[in-house]
């Protein structure tokens, strides 16, 4: 009999870096893979689902405008326990740090079910930063019972939360394989992205902006967007492209700050292919996203991170990534030493995989076929 997975998800990042692992389970006679998405973001949800062929066997349809932690989390915990009870699921997966991957763990805990979860062990020992996804991380590893780390870094975290070692496996971050297979498309297809990126001349250099995180919300963003504004007057001939999310707390400062400004193009969040062309096509990437910075290294470029802690130190590390902040003074000279000394540049450029090697889902889906044949590691 094959094993029910019950995949629950709700998220941009969640569908990116789950879609490999749903793709190598469908095609495993040891597995019969359902999915359940909360739909925690809507439009930002479907754009990857679309793109990965995922067809959800439950939509919690979740999502209202701006909504609060109370409204995701209540939503979510009083909508699954239906979908439990009907599925019986003999394994959960969650991925991450969302609001989704805390109360689907917790739901799927209510009914005694195992818990799986990817991307388990980043930690920046600070509750409030980033928030809530620290303390959503840490409760979700107190409840799961596979913990899949992408790197012994994450792996360590979990140890010293006396995380029973036979329990953990570094596998890489599924987001690695997602990126591969976008890049090997991009290559082989080339698809023409040309209405998407109307008006946007990719052959002067593009910095590539993203940003969301509810700790900068307020002055943090006032900070990020005037300096934007500052860069893009002061380098005239650089295009900055934000592909700005859907929360109404980034989109109203951004808007009323940057609208205005020739070589700054405020664009809707973007398909995941092209925003893996923008990626490549970009001189440098300013960022808070956590997905983002675990991205960029592959492809070989610079990452400024706008937050004070990361939980990814491995780039930072090999000095590819550097923390920025949300502070004027600090995004401006760095961004501008980036645009002016190429020697700088270079340092910052060197393509190297510290996040993963392509396969985390094949070691994966294998870690989950030992755990049901009675393999596991003790
Ligand atoms: C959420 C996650 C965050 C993750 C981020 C990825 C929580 C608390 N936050 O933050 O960890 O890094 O997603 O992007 O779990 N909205 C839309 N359409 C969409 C998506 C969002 O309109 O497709 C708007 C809605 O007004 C919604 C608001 O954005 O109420 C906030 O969405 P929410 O998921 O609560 O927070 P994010 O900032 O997206
Ligand atoms: N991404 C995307 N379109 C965009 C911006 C980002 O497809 O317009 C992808 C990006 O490549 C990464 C993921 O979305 O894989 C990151 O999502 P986000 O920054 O929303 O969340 P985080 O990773 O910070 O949780």
């Amino acid at each position: 009999m094959p094993k029910k997975i019950l995949f629950i998800f709700g998220t941009r990042p969640e569908a990116i870096k789950m879609a490999p692992l749903i793709d190598a389970m469908r095609n495993s006679e040891k597995f019969d893979t359902r999915i359940c998405v909360t739909a925690q973001h809507r439009e930002m949800l479907d754009q990857v689902l679309k793109i990965f062929g995922i067809n959800p066997d439950h939509d919690l349809n979740i999502m209202t405008g701006n909504q609060s932690l109370f409204d995701v989390t209540s939503r979510i915990i009083s909508r699954l326990q239906e979908v439990l009870a009907v599925e019986k699921p003999d394994l959960v997966v969650v991925q991450g740090d969302t609001t989704t991957t805390f109360a689907g763990s917790l739901a799927a805990f209510y009914t005694r079910t195992a818990v799986a979860h990817l991307e388990a062990g980043l930690r920046t020992g600070n509750k409030l930063a980033p928030f809530p996804e620290e303390i959503n991380r840490r409760i979700t590893s107190v409840i799961a019972d596979i913990h899949l780390a992408p790197t012994p870094w994450a792996r360590d975290n979990l140890l010293r939360e006396n995380i029973p070692a036979r329990d953990i496996f570094v596998t890489g971050n599924t987001v690695i394989d997602a990126l591969f297979q976008v890049v090997a498309m991009l290559k082989r297809n080339h698809p023409d992205f040309g209405a998407t990126f109307k008006g946007i001349d990719f052959t002067k250099n593009v910095v590539l902006i993203t940003g969301h995180r509810r700790e900068s919300f307020g002055e943090g963003f006032r900070n990020i967007c005037e300096s934007i504004a500052t860069l893009a007057r002061k380098f005239a001939d650089v295009e900055f492209v934000y592909p700005v999310h859907f929360n109404p707390n980034v989109r109203k400062p951004v808007y009323s700050i940057l609208h205005d400004i020739v070589n700054v193009h405020l664009i809707e969040p973007l398909d995941y292919e092209p925003f893996v062309y923008a990626m490549e096509k970009s001189y440098l990437i300013l960022t808070d996203s956590g997905g983002v910075q675990e991205e960029a290294p592959s492809l070989g470029k610079p990452v400024l991170v706008m937050r004070e802690t990361t939980e990814r130190p491995e780039a930072v590390e090999a000095g590819t990534v550097r923390l920025v902040g949300t502070d004027k003074t600090k995004i401006e000279e760095e961004v501008s030493r980036l645009l002016i000394d190429r020697n700088q540049y270079l340092l910052m450029s060197r393509s190297h995989n510290p996040y993963g090697d392509g396969k985390a889902s094949e070691r994966i889906l294998k870690i989950l076929e030992e755990y049901f044949t009675g393999n596991f590691i003790d």
